[in-house]
């Protein structure tokens, strides 16, 4: 029945909520939840931090980019990508193709917190010494990319399910 169900899309820094809220969004559509970091890790056969560790983040990215490709070709899906996903213009065209690109924004401050507290996820360009100015420096980097989204939801002081119900509610679901 969702056969047709444009895709709605996940995207925004790391730790701006996306899996939770993607969770919440799949409960509440009954659409299914995807996430690109997982394809990438069942594709490769190791972790996000072993591919960085081993191959590169510039390896890791190609890897992105095929993962992003097969999945945009589906429909249907509550789709979430990795923070780094918009960097490439071509990745952000296939999303924007296949459904309606959502953004989700935290301050840096939320996004430390949120990150610190899960310390088992993969993510590698965290791991370094300050990582509020990572986090600053790259926000800043990735802006005018997280800016082709479609909508923007800030997700500070939200519950997940509380930003579930903002995106579907701006986009005007019905089931
Ligand atoms: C990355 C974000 C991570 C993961 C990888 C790179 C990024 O995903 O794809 O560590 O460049 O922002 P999450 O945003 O799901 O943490």
């Amino acid at each position: 029945m969702h056969q047709r169900t444009r895709n709605i899309v996940l995207t925004g820094f790391m730790g701006t909520g996306k899996t939770a809220v993607s969770a919440e969004l799949a409960a509440m559509t009954g659409l299914k939840a995807v996430e690109v970091d997982a394809v990438i890790e069942q594709r490769a056969g190791i972790s996000i931090s072993e591919i960085f560790a081993t191959q590169g983040e510039a390896a890791f990215r190609l890897m992105e980019a095929e993962a992003i490709s097969a999945l945009a070709s589906a429909t249907g899906s509550i789709i979430s990508t990795g923070g780094g996903a918009v960097l490439r213009d071509d990745n952000m065209d296939a999303l924007r193709a296949s459904g309606t690109v959502v953004l989700l924004t935290a301050s840096a401050e939320t996004i430390l917190e949120r990150t610190a507290r899960h310390t088992d996820t993969d993510r590698p360009l965290l791991k370094v010494n300050d990582p509020l100015a990572a986090i600053k420096e790259l926000l800043e980097k990735r802006r005018p990319h997280y800016e082709r989204a479609d909508l923007t939801v800030p997700t500070d002081g939200k519950a997940p399910a509380e930003v579930a119900r903002e995106i579907l509610k701006r986009l005007g679901w019905k089931r």
